[in-house]
């Protein structure tokens, strides 16, 4: 297991470029079990996560592969049995969504139920609620969600799929590829807005699929008989453009960042404004710039186009070091907090109460062992360990893996002084 060994206080300038998206690229490569064919993503990241849901395909029976120019390669045609067992499941909660392809190209599927995360319970009701629309049979045997559609497959209906959090990011990506080789239309009302939504549906329609509404919460799904292979490009990672142009906020530097989707980070951006940081757009991405104090803003996390609940620890550590207090409310996962003691014994001053946290920003940060707990987490504290006075070391960086790519490496290029040590 590495860890990190981290120096801090640096200063931060260059540029730095943004990888292509995990959260559109893992349900993209779900999609790719639908044409039964070879399909590419030519710049799907180097991730733990990515590696595990090949993992995942293979298991089934795909062939996973890397182009000799990097393209991620899926060949679904051998893919002949639609079981997602629990032991790959359970390291990849995404592999949910290996459920409602599965069940349009085979009629039946078999996919461990996902457990519990660090972030919170995460139940995937919402997606069986979807699935079962459009008439599949599902029922529960020994951890594994058994599916079956109904003779002559899956019937387009009217499905709403909003639930006690807004709706589901995931479940709306199940419910959209089921529906795509349904027989008749499917209307999703409540459908999830984000970015990776939209880009899994751009993919499927390059696939041949009829999807109207693109990154709107109606989706019209007229349903086809048959989808092809694609070579598809996703978006860059709006949550990896988030967290670097924090590393510069917080170091109270400049950074260039490429391939950031700006235009999808509008509620960010204005957040960034809020506390003092200059965000300008520029060719190809943005320039994020410290402009004298960091100002402190109050924060809740909401469904797209609302603050992203994945940058809500990063901005955690950054709004510690605000002169004055913040309030940060997590509205999509409320028990999404592991990070609040470990930045804490940073020397933060941060206090839960209930869904909210209460940060009352100090002078500095002091450097301490700290331990990652979740993906976005474990980046709070890489930013923390930036800014603190001292060296940091950060345990379980595996965590960081599975959703940054290289990240010590990026930053390192740009000036910040971390070491990777394998313990
Ligand atoms: N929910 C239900 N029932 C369901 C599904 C969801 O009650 O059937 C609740 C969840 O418990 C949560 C809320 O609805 O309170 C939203 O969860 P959602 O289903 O939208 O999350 P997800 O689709 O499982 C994706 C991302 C997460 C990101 C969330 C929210 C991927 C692979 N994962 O998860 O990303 O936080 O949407 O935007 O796309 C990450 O990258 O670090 C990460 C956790």
């Amino acid at each position: 297991m590495d860890i990190f060994e981290i120096e801090g206080p640096v200063q931060l300038a260059g540029t730095i470029e943004v990888a292509g998206s995990k959260n559109s690229a893992l349900p993209i490569m779900a999609a790719m079990i639908l044409p039964g064919g070879v399909c590419k993503i030519p710049n799907a990241p180097y991730l733990a996560d990515i590696q595990s849901f090949g993992m995942l395909l293979e298991s089934m029976g795909a062939r996973v592969a890397r182009d000799p120019d990097a393209a991620l390669q899926i060949d679904s045609g051998p893919l002949n049995n639609p079981v997602g067992e629990y032991d790959i499941v359970r390291k990849i909660r995404a592999g949910i969504c290996i459920l409602g392809p599965l069940l349009a190209r085979f009629g039946k599927a078999r996919v461990s139920m996902p457990g519990g995360c660090a972030i919170g319970d995460r139940p995937v009701d919402i997606h069986l609620r979807g699935l079962r629309a459009l008439g599949a049979q599902i029922h529960l045997e020994e951890g594994y969600i058994v599916a079956q559609a109904p003779p002559g497959g899956l019937v387009g209906a009217q499905i709403f799929l909003g639930g006690p959090f807004g709706t589901t990011v995931l479940g709306t990506d199940n419910v959209m590829m089921a529906a795509a080789l349904a027989r008749g239309t499917t209307i999703i009302e409540s459908a999830a807005c984000e970015p990776e939504v939209a880009d899994l549906a751009n993919c499927l329609n390059a696939m041949g699929a009829k999807i109207r509404g693109i990154g709107s919460p109606r989706l019209v799904i007229e349903g086809v008989s048959r989808l092809n292979p694609v070579c598809y490009r996703v978006i860059g990672d709006r949550i990896e453009a988030g967290t670097f142009m924090a590393a510069a906020a917080i170091t109270k530097s400049s950074l260039e960042i490429r391939n950031c989707p700006i235009n999808e980070m509008l509620a960010v951006v204005d957040r960034f404004r809020q506390i003092g940081i200059r965000v300008e757009e520029s060719a190809g991405g943005c320039r994020v710039g410290y402009a004298g104090t960091l100002k402190p803003a109050d924060i809740t996390t909401q469904p797209y186009p609302g603050f992203p609940t994945d940058l809500q620890a990063q901005f955690m550590a950054l709004l510690a070091l605000a002169e004055g207090n913040s309030v940060i409310t997590e509205k999509i996962f409320p028990d999404r907090f592991m990070h609040v003691a470990e930045l804490n014994r940073m020397a933060a001053h941060l206090r839960k109460e209930g869904p909210s946290v209460i940060v009352e920003g100090v002078d500095r940060l002091i450097a301490a062992p700290v331990m990652a707990s979740d993906l976005r987490a474990s980046a709070a504290l890489v930013l923390a360990g930036m800014a603190a006075h001292g060296t940091t070391t950060v345990q379980r960086v595996y965590h960081i893996d599975r959703g940054y790519e290289k990240i010590e490496e990026k930053l390192n290029a740009v000036g910040a002084r971390i070491r990777r040590i394998a313990v």
